[in-house]
């Protein structure tokens, strides 16, 4: 399928994007990824300070990436002009350095994800990065993974915001309680928040062994806190049914969506468990679970929409709507508003 398809590519500008893991930075030290179809270039400089700029020299347009980086500065692979973290060119083998340079963009480190603002850079406050409690630690157990979709990433959001496809798609992680379940979806603030609640659900073994409940049924609620343009965290709770037991275990799990262009998405996902109950070797085949559905089952699946979709628009094709949609159109509808509020005070 063509890069960017006929869909319109509307991104929303003005807000923080996760680039990367900071880990990805010590095995790659000169990183290029597009992001809303924009190539970048993520690297330290020799403080250790991650830096954000144009991934395209201005020369002959070869990727910087393939360069290399010489303390604070990146040197292009193919005739040597040299970069610093402003993205104004520093040396040039060849003549004076005059106005030669690339773009360069905010970027914050937090938690251990690198997140980046591409809207206008007077905008972009550090105040605004997501916070999510289960990055800290010390006292989540915690798994990060990476998936490349070859989708909109409006259908992986969609994909979370709907968890009705889990006894369909995932047959080892849920059951019938899971489409059976009551599920509310509200908004708050920005956000917009479904919460499933299954009741006297008898969890698949692997998820059991995970959650700790052996061979008796559980209450289990899984809530999805969306939050613009593409960040959810999954809250699992489960706690015995029936009362009898004064137990209490779950998970939670972040999706982050970046989109690489209109029909790319890159997938950053971290799975925790709480230290206060979970070990090492459970948290391991947590990871495990989640990582092999996500890339087996969401992500073939998701993939294989896009392909059916084309180069058109999901709500363009006036797809079926079901009561289980209802909190993705809620989260459209909101990302929609933002991104026409946005282009509405542009032009
Ligand atoms: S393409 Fe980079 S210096 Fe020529
Ligand atoms: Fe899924």
């Amino acid at each position: 399928m063509p890069d960017s398809a006929g869909i319109e590519a509307q991104f929303l500008r003005n807000a923080w994007y996760v680039a990367g893991f900071a880990e990805e930075l010590d095995r790659t030290p000169l990183l290029g990824r597009r992001i809303l179809d924009l190539p970048i270039l993520l690297f330290r400089d020799s403080k250790g300070r991650a830096a954000a700029i144009g991934d395209r020299c201005p020369h002959r347009f070869a990727p910087l990436h393939l360069g290399r980086l010489e303390g604070d500065q990146v040197r292009c692979g193919y005739h040597g002009l040299a970069f610093g973290r402003t993205g104004r060119c520093v040396d040039n083998p060849h003549g004076p350095t005059g106005a030669l340079a690339v773009p360069s963009y905010p970027l914050e480190e937090k938690s251990g994800l690198l997140w980046i603002w591409l809207g206008t850079a007077e905008q972009a406050d550090p105040a605004l990065i997501p916070s999510f409690d289960c990055l800290d630690e010390s006292r989540w157990l915690i798994g990060r993974g990476y998936l490349g979709g070859n989708a909109h990433y409006e259908l992986m959001s969609d994909n979370i915001l709907d968890l009705s496809h889990i006894e369909f798609l995932h047959p080892s992680l849920g059951s019938d309680a899971v489409s059976r379940a009551r599920v509310e979806v509200r908004q708050d603030g920005e956000s917009v928040i479904a919460t499933r609640r299954m009741t006297d659900e008898l969890l698949p073994p692997n998820l059991a062994r995970v959650y700790r409940s052996g061979d008796q049924p559980v209450n289990r609620t899984m809530e999805v806190s969306w939050h613009a343009p593409a960040n959810l965290l999954l809250d699992v709770a489960i706690e015995p049914a029936g009362g009898s037991e004064n137990w209490r275990t779950g998970s939670q799990s972040l999706h982050l969506f970046t989109p690489e262009s209109a029909c790319k998405t890159h997938y950053f996902y971290i799975g925790a468990l709480s230290r206060d109950w979970a070990d090492a070797s459970t948290a391991a085949g947590f990871f495990d679970a989640l990582g092999r559905a996500f890339a087996t089952e969401d992500k073939p699946m998701i993939d294989a929409q896009q392909a059916m979709l084309g180069d058109s628009d999901l709500m363009a094709l006036k797809p079926a709507l079901l009561p289980i949609d209802k909190a993705a159109v809620l989260a459209r509808r909101r990302l929609a508003a933002l991104i026409a509020a946005e282009r509405a005070s542009v032009d």
